[in-house]
């Protein structure tokens, strides 16, 4: 697959097929995220990849949480608010997605499922952590989203779909203590990897941007 193709063929994949992926594909795009730069080449990444029997006892204290409605206590805390130009692009995607999915806002129950499904990992074969070390600089931050890139991109090139979620990270404390992460490193997003259910009414908001005249400014002759 060429670059632009994989570039505008990446989609947040909200619900996936029940198929497991197989652990060497999955070491090849791992792998190939490991490409991604960093500064000074440090790789500060530590990741932990979520499969079988320790995702599902993951889902089920997940479910537990969300179902009682405890408190979220991401790692890297979620933004207090947004310049007000963001977050227009942020409710209008917002109201665009519930749109394709024909979730209206007075349908409380579609929206309480579809915000269950996050909690659910949208029902992934596999959920990646990406992590860092809690020394590390707002530069490895950078790093990690270069390499949380990467791997979505590799993904989608070996016919994988993705989806990165802070909804993921939300109750770190069952992460760490499913997947024994070390107290000293800070768990700060998940990807979901697996293979689309096309035809799920999830899957088919197709996100838009801006137009790249608008965030970019040329200068000079
Ligand atoms: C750091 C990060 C956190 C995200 N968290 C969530 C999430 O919790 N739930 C969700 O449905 N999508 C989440 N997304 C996906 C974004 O909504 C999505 O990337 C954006 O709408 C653009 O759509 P696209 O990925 O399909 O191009 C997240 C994306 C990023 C990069």
């Amino acid at each position: 697959m060429d670059a632009t193709k994989i570039f505008f063929e990446r989609h947040t994949i909200r619900k996936y097929l029940d198929k497991p992926v197989s652990k060497e594909i999955l070491e090849k795009v791992l792998t190939d995220a490991t490409r991604a730069p960093s500064w000074p080449n440090s790789q500060p990444w530590e990741i932990y990849v979520a499969t079988g029997d320790k995702l599902e006892e993951l889902r089920s204290a997940y479910l537990e949480s969300f179902q009682n409605q405890e408190t979220h206590t991401q790692d890297l805390p979620t933004p207090k608010g947004w310049p007000e130009y963001i977050d227009n692009r942020i409710k209008k995607s917002y109201a665009e997605s519930f749109k394709s999915m024909g979730i209206t806002r007075e349908d409380e129950a579609a929206r309480y499922k579809n915000w269950k499904n996050n909690y659910q990992f949208f029902g992934a074969p596999v959920a990646v952590f990406l992590c860092l070390d809690t020394n590390l600089s707002d530069w490895s931050l950078f790093d990690l989203g270069m390499f949380a890139n990467s791997l979505m991109l590799a993904a989608k090139a070996h016919g994988l779909d993705t989806a990165p979620a802070a909804s993921s990270v939300s109750y770190p404390h069952h992460i760490r203590e499913v997947l024994d992460i070390p107290e000293n490193q800070k768990i700060i997003v998940g990807i979901m990897v697996g293979y689309a259910d096309v035809e799920h009414p999830y899957n088919q908001y197709i996100s838009s941007r801006v137009p790249m005249e608008e965030v970019v400014h040329f200068r000079g002759s």
